[in-house]
């Protein structure tokens, strides 16, 4: 989603400029053309040398230098900019900003450019809450400007408290939020299932499945980045919440029925990609069950677990719309997973015509490339017209990027 797109990274002098130089290198990596301004009293804290060497690009600071390139250089900047990200804003060009000053290299491109404007306020947590800073970032705010909001944590004073900036994957995050604003998804709410659920045997263990979330969380983050309103419903996992993206934690699949009940009533989109168990313990223990514990009919040593058929989230939706004649206020686009390990295709084509599904993604959980945990993904497409498509081996990212493809053409 950066690739090619013109972003400057604003630097103020405050002590997390450093982390800056970490976000240069993220962005540039990503294909980003990247133009640093740093202000004078960021230069006391990190030379310009290593952001130029981080962007590959020159890095901007004096605003009376004649640059040889344009008759005005900041105007030049702000016209070509695609986003004026501020990373850390101290409490003093906030102030600046608040108030249309324009008095060095940064604070008059920010003024200048009509591109969205992206604020990082990163201080003591004493400047921070300063009704004097509150009410610069509310008068920001209310123009337009988005605000990352400082983490609660150590300070560099040593105090805990908030102001601390965030971490370079909520920047990258709220980056790409802020430029896929105007996407082929903007204005769309989508609700994106992930994970596997957990059914409980006992307090402290449980049923579950290998899906790490990998893939549901790459669709997560991709509809963000193409502008929509992503709800993400999300079994237990070891990943972290992508920016921006509102996260109902679900464990069992009755949880995650209830979630999906709850939500879809003004979404454009059901994209389930949630490995949802299909059988639950009939009647989890109240108490640790007991290592020399024996229920059931079995010998001596062994033990029975009971276990009844789960709901079929995207089967009852289909049930639900085929008894109310659909009363939805707009088309809900149904889009469903079928992890298999043999007879995909057979397996796949049954369960799309069963569930009234729009698309059906279906892989080989058993091949090293496509199963549980992998980052990448051999996937087949499935429409509603009957008609297939074999995609190769790729990234979950990318796969995703497919899928939101196909379901975009859906929308229109
Ligand atoms: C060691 C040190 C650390 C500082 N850290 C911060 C900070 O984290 N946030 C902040 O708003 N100001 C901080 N300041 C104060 C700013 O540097 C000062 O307000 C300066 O005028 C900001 O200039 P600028 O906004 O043009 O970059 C710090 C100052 C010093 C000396």
């Amino acid at each position: 989603m950066l690739l090619n797109k013109r972003i400057i990274v604003g630097v103020c002098g405050g002590i997390a400029s450093y982390k800056a130089i970490e976000l240069v290198s993220g962005l540039q990596q990503a294909g980003a053309l990247v133009d640093v301004i740093m202000t004078d009293h960021a230069q006391e804290f990190i030379r310009p040398l290593t952001f130029a060497t981080m962007s590959h690009r020159p890095v901007y600071h004096n605003l009376w230098e004649p640059s040889g390139q344009a008759a005005e250089l900041h105007i030049a900047l702000a016209e070509q900019t695609e986003l004026v990200a501020i990373v850390p804003a101290t409490a003093n060009t906030l102030a600046k900003l608040a108030y249309g000053i324009a008095d060095n290299m940064l604070t008059a491109v920010a003024l200048a450019t009509r591109a969205p404007l992206l604020l990082a306020p990163a201080m003591y947590k004493g400047m921070y809450e300063h009704p004097a800073t509150q009410a610069n970032l509310s008068l920001l705010r209310e123009r337009g400007a988005s605000i990352i909001e400082p983490q609660v944590g150590r300070l560099a004073s040593g105090a805990i408290g908030v102001g601390r900036l965030p971490e370079l994957s909520v920047l990258m995050g709220a980056i790409n939020l802020v430029l896929g604003r105007e996407g082929d998804l903007a204005g769309r709410r989508v609700v994106v299932t992930a994970g596997g659920t957990q059914e409980p045997i006992d307090p402290v263990r449980y049923v579950g499945n290998r899906s790490s979330g990998k893939m549901g969380y790459a669709l997560a983050t991709v509809a963000r980045d193409r502008g929509a309103h992503v709800t993400l419903i999300s079994g237990p996992v070891a990943l972290e919440v992508p920016y921006g993206i509102e996260l109902c934690k679900v464990e069992t699949a009755i949880q995650m029925r209830d979630a999906v009940d709850s939500v879809i009533t003004d979404a454009d989109v059901l994209v389930m990609s949630a490995a949802v168990a299909d059988f639950r313990p009939i009647t989890p223990a109240s108490q640790k069950i007991k290592k020399n514990e024996t229920r059931g009919s079995g010998e001596q040593g062994n033990f029975s677990l009971y276990l009844t058929r789960n709901p079929d989230i995207l089967g009852q939706l289909a049930d639900a719309d085929r008894e109310s004649g659909v009363k939805r206020s707009r088309r809900l686009i149904r889009v469903g997973f079928a992890a298999e390990t043999h007879d995909v295709i057979a397996h796949a084509q049954a369960k799309m015509a069963a569930k009234r599904l729009d698309l059906l993604i279906a892989n080989d959980v058993s091949q090293p490339d496509s199963g549980f945990g992998t980052d990448t993904n051999k996937a087949y497409l499935f429409h509603a017209n009957g008609r297939m498509e074999d995609l190769p081996v790729m990234p979950k990212i990318d796969l995703a990027a497919a899928i939101w493809d196909r379901i975009v053409s859906l929308l229109l």
